[in-house]
């Protein structure tokens, strides 16, 4: 079980929602809880009917909910159809076309505000455009763009068009978005030339040019680059096209392209126990309908508040929470380009001020760093705007829990801490704001129909504080649908053997305490979780080992870190000589660039250790606890009789 569970200190208050937010909460008191999850327990289809039969707007009704005749792979609402986009933007132009949808704050502070009608105009011009250029339902388009109106666009248009979207986070390298064109199948990217992040400009159109030359991309037909740094880029044409001439002159209506509920949304990639990642695919249906309850149950969201989710639009945060579940409710969201610290340390304060923002969803390695960067800054910004604070992506340690509570939310505000993974699609477990006393550090309860427990290695409940494995025991309407061309891997990872194919493997550790709060402890695979990003161990050695004029073997463990959560250990055997003194920090040097260009920079190994050998048993198994040990900087107290060659961890020890 990862380490993580040690940056988790023992905080026993409680914290009750205020009186006067329970009564307006969209879930109003504990009462109104238990009477959702009972609904749930007793009808579990008819539960699920009703709310996406509320919510949604279907094309043609669904009269199937739940098919479970090929589990694990679940269809829901499979007769329905519907289309995503319209239900993101159609909808409001009745009601309310002048609402502001998005408030666009730049890395260097320009503020852009785009409207309902005036996004719906954008998504249906660019729509026609990807069409004119030949791209079509059920094709895969890569998106590698900037945090802009631009990205939400461009998810917006594939899906009013069918087609379906993979985004890659900006910060991948042309390696990285090569896999992924590859595997996905792509036949067209959408990119921009360049990004601003933090006062510097970063080119993002040459990884593009760099993957489609690296092969297996002869598919990609067409590249559309939006243009947002102006710096000179090569374009090859015909492939290449401006975002600006793909618009001009198209309608600013688009008739959607109607889709079954299962139709794929998006694919996106995402890090597991092997290697290669694997495509999460994603139901059109399922996923948006959990995109909007989710925004109502857990944001409370109502029609006059700000909302702003700080993640980028490459991760499933990104999509649930800025790309389709803030528009389909019809909320107005605040999206930002650049970065936290960025002229200083306040500017996230001096935007939730600026933009009044009433909802504000981060991350606790965001919330670390801000604490180290300038821990008394928010008291210089007036924050009372904010209502509702929202946390993801890794365990908030109580210490960060209790500054974001009393200095961002002035002891005001709930904070939702949601667990969930680019697989649920959406929050699944959560406190709600007016339900749950809060316990710092815990994501507390499932949401009503999410039927989660912790069990052990058999399957069976475990309970009252003992350590297991988080399972969800029944299939939800935003799950996770396949692997995308790799459906044994689906069934393997997700629905092992172990608990007969029944239940879903979330891949955490957890703890369940005698008021049933859940707190996740971390993974219990070999997945880091970086600033909330996910890595593969195994990815890491993989793009190590790959460097063959160095490296000879390589095994990489995560060790727990102040600001990161998790930081990156790797323990190289290298071909030659084994390095050291300033020949070592070189290598290390080079070796921690040659991930970032394998990878992408948030793979980079925070440290390095050379070793003549790796800890082995006889039978030639790298002993990676050991090793987790050994980077942590911890004594050694596990049985190590089984090793071939023991004297190896005295080495490994020795720093750099
Ligand atoms: C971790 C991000 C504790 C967990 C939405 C999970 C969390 C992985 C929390 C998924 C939380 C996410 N508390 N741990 N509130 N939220 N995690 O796919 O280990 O990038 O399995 O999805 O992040 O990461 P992913």
């Amino acid at each position: 079980m990862s380490s993580t569970i040690e940056s988790v200190l023992q905080e026993t208050r409680a914290f009750p929602p205020p009186e006067a937010f329970v009564k307006q909460a969209n879930i109003s008191g504990m009462a109104a809880y238990e009477a959702m999850c009972n609904e749930a327990e007793r009808d579990f289809e008819g539960f699920w009917a009703r709310l996406a039969r509320e919510n949604l707007l279907w094309h043609k009704p669904f009269t199937r909910i739940l098919d479970e005749s090929n589990a694990p792979f679940f269809k829901w609402f499979e007769d329905g159809e519907l289309n995503a986009s319209y239900n993101c933007l159609d909808r409001h132009l009745k009601t309310q076309p002048d609402k502001i949808a998005i408030v666009f704050e730049a890395d260097d502070g320009k503020v852009t505000h785009v409207t309902y009608r005036q996004l719906y105009e954008k998504v249906c011009q660019f729509a026609n455009g990807l069409k004119k250029r030949g791209i079509a339902k059920g094709d895969r388009v890569l998106i590698y763009m900037p945090m802009s109106v631009e990205a939400i666009v461009a998810m917006q248009a594939c899906a009013r068009i069918g087609a379906t979207h993979s985004v890659v986070f900006g910060g991948f390298s042309a390696k990285s978005v090569q896999e992924r064109i590859v595997d996905a199948g792509a036949v067209a990217v959408i990119t921009a030339d360049g990004q601003f992040r933090g006062g510097k400009e970063i080119p993002l159109k040459p990884a593009i040019d760099e993957a489609l030359a690296m092969g297996g991309c002869e598919a990609i037909k067409s590249v559309v680059v939006y243009k947002r740094t102006g710096t000179s880029i090569p374009m090859t044409a015909p492939r290449d096209a401006w975002w600006s001439d793909v618009v001009a002159g198209q309608p600013t209506d688009c008739e959607p392209t109607w889709v079954g509920a299962e139709h794929p949304l998006f694919i996106l990639y995402t890090s597991g126990s092997t290697g290669k990642p694997k495509g999460v695919q994603h139901s059109t249906g399922g996923y948006l309908l959990h995109a909007m309850i989710t925004m109502k149950w857990v944001f409370d969201i109502k029609p006059k508040d700000i909302f702003w989710c700080t993640a980028d639009v490459g991760w499933v945060t990104g999509h649930t929470y800025i790309a389709y579940g803030p528009l389909a409710v019809g909320t107005t969201q605040v999206v930002f380009e650049g970065v936290p610290t960025y002229p200083d340390a306040g500017r996230f304060w001096k935007m939730i001020q600026d933009h009044k923002v009433n909802i504000f969803y981060t991350a606790p390695t965001a919330i670390r760093s801000l604490i180290k960067a300038g821990g008394d800054l928010p008291k210089n910004y007036d924050l009372k705007s904010l209502r509702i604070l929202g946390s993801v992506g890794e365990p908030i340690n109580p210490e960060a829990w209790r500054w974001y509570y009393e200095t961002v939310g002035g002891s005001r505000c709930p904070i939702v801490d949601t667990w969930w993974q680019t697989e649920t699609g959406g929050h699944m477990i959560t406190p709600l704001p007016g339900v749950h006393a809060l316990k710092p550090g815990s994501c507390q309860a499932p949401l009503p129909g999410v039927i989660a427990d912790i069990v052990d290695e058999t399957g069976h409940s475990v309970g009252n504080g003992k350590g297991g494995i988080l399972v969800i025991k029944k299939p939800w309407p935003s799950m996770i649908r396949t692997i995308w061309g790799d459906p044994e891997r689906f069934k393997k990872s997700y629905f092992p053997e172990d608990f007969q194919g029944k239940y879903y493997l979330a891949g955490d550790g957890a703890t369940k305490d005698e008021k049933g709060n859940i707190t996740i402890m971390g993974r219990i695979d070999d997945v880091l979780n970086v600033s909330g990003h996910r890595l593969g161990t195994m990815e890491i050695e993989s793009a190590l080992v790959s460097n063959s004029k160095l490296v000879a073997e390589a095994a990489v463990v995560g060790r727990p870190d102040d600001l990161t959560g998790e930081a990156v250990v790797a323990f190289v055997v290298t071909k030659g000589p084994r390095p050291s003194g300033e020949e070592a920090k070189a290598m290390a040097n080079e070796l921690r660039a040659w991930v970032a260009k394998e990878i992408g920079s948030i793979a980079k190994p925070k440290d390095i250790r050379f070793g003549d050998n790796l800890p082995k048993t006889r039978s030639g198994k790298i002993m990676r606890r050991l090793l987790r040990s050994i980077a942590k900087g911890e004594a050694i107290t596990q049985d190590v009789s089984t090793l071939e060659n023991p004297a190896i961890l005295d080495q490994l020890k020795q720093n750099l």
